[in-house]
């Protein structure tokens, strides 16, 4: 009887996750969501809808806002991912974390992590938004609870104190 391989092939992957090198060996159908929760251990980013249309799996890589299910962790060698797991005080992921708890920005959390990426994008890229440009930014993460008024007010103070920031460094 011929002998088929139940073994599915894997292939040699190296990520940067969080500024760390992460060597891994996924199959060539793995999303890079799956890599980051089951390979990696970090299940910040959510997985929810793996159709590319709820944003909770939003993470940054190489800096740009892309919903890790509809990525293959292939994709993704040797490019730079950034999950809610890399915030810290003082950095823009920190910050929005922060302007999320003192503005009470979520109920149940679980779209928390991939809006917040998403403005991580925007604020990386400018660091005083407009409300336009706020609105774009979270239009792909749905919220279920329904939290949309006080995770605007969030970005919409860490966009103020940008514009003072920005003030004061023109001063
Ligand atoms: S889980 Fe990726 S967009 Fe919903
Ligand atoms: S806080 Fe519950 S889905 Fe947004």
């Amino acid at each position: 009887m011929a002998t088929t391989d139940a073994q599915p092939r894997h292939t040699p992957l190296s990520l940067w996750v969080n500024g760390e090198y992460r060597p891994l060996s996924v199959q060539p159908r793995r999303t890079l969501l799956d890599a980051l929760r089951n390979d990696c251990g970090l299940t910040g980013a959510k997985k929810v809808c793996e159709m590319g249309n709820c944003g909770a799996c939003t993470v940054l890589l190489d800096g740009a806002a892309v919903y890790s299910c509809l990525v293959l962790a292939v994709e993704c060698e040797q490019r730079s991912v950034t999950t809610i797991e890399g915030g810290a005080a003082g950095n823009t992921v920190g910050a929005l974390q922060q302007a999320f708890i003192e503005h009470d920005a979520l109920q149940c959390g679980y779209c928390t992590p991939g809006q917040i990426m998403s403005l991580a994008a925007l604020f990386e890229r400018e660091p005083a938004p407009t409300e336009a440009s706020i609105t774009e930014a979270v239009a792909g993460n749905l919220c279920r609870c329904g939290a949309y008024r006080h995770i605007l007010e969030a970005a919409r103070s860490l966009a103020a104190s940008g514009t003072e920031r920005r003030g004061a460094g023109d001063g």
